[in-house]
């Protein structure tokens, strides 16, 4: 009881080398899109990042058309006339009182701590966002209470153990466009995964970035230890 519990999940993205999957971040957005997003907004994210080569990965032609499914605020027309939405335009803010907005979600909670507070567990496990959000969606035990005039879903992972969000997952409750078996297991892993990448659609690059950074420290510390032997040779 209490909640707090989160669980170590394996994911494509972690370690130093770590990419996105980019057929798991398309089951992610469907999941998102069919099950979150009646509830849940999207706002930071613009459609034409779906198209990101170490993302989604979709082609132009795609993300035009799912932009397309969307009606977005049209600035050019009457107030409250929407149009369809355009590869710039960005996924719709949340629709329903109480539920946050989840594009920085997998940034905004850290499902590792401790132990006593020290940090050992985000050094060896990572900080743990899409850990917590997969642990909340397959941590809701059945029970429920009603408090004052609301009712609260028992959960190992949301802090307090009682949140507000009816289990929004059950087997089987999408059917995925690539023929994965939809347990609650994958899709909960898969919609964690679209979510870390949502948050930070540029992770992959700044990784490549640091990877580059850090064998050119390698490199040039090897130069400067064999200059300073050569350098001091005639003196030693
Ligand atoms: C809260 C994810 C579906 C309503 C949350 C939180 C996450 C989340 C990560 C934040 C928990 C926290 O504060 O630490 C998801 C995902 C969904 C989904 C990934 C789809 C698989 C839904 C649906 C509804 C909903 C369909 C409405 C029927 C809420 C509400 C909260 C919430 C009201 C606030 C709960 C509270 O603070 O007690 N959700 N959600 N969610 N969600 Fe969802």
């Amino acid at each position: 009881g209490g909640g707090g519990h989160v669980e170590d999940v394996s994911f494509s993205f972690e370690g130093p080398f770590g990419v996105f999957d980019k057929a798991q971040l398309q089951r992610g957005l469907q999941v998102y899109n069919e099950v979150c997003s009646a509830c849940h907004g999207l706002k930071f994210v613009a459609f034409r990042t779906l198209g990101d080569e170490t993302g989604p990965g979709y082609d132009e032609e795609q993300v035009k058309a799912f932009a397309a499914m969307y009606e977005v605020p049209d600035p050019e027309g009457e107030p409250g006339d929407t149009r369809p939405g355009k590869p710039f335009d960005h996924f719709p803010a949340n629709t329903s009182a109480g539920a946050p907005d989840l594009s920085l979600m997998a940034k905004a909670r850290a499902g590792f701590h401790g132990p006593a507070g020290l940090g050992i567990n985000q050094i060896v496990k990572g900080m743990g966002g899409p850990e917590y959000i997969y642990s909340l969606l397959i941590g809701y035990t059945g029970e429920e209470k009603t408090v004052a005039g609301s009712t609260l879903y028992e959960n190992h992972a949301f802090p307090g153990g009682w949140i507000s969000m009816a289990p929004p997952l059950e087997d089987g409750r999408v059917e995925y466009a690539d023929g994965t078996p939809a347990t609650k297991e994958q899709m909960a892993k898969d919609v964690a995964a679209f979510l870390m990448w949502a948050a930070e659609p540029k992770m992959v690059e700044r990784k490549q970035a640091g990877a580059r950074n850090f064998a050119f420290v390698v490199v040039l510390a090897v130069l400067l230890y064999l200059t300073n032997k050569k350098l001091w040779s005639k003196v030693k």
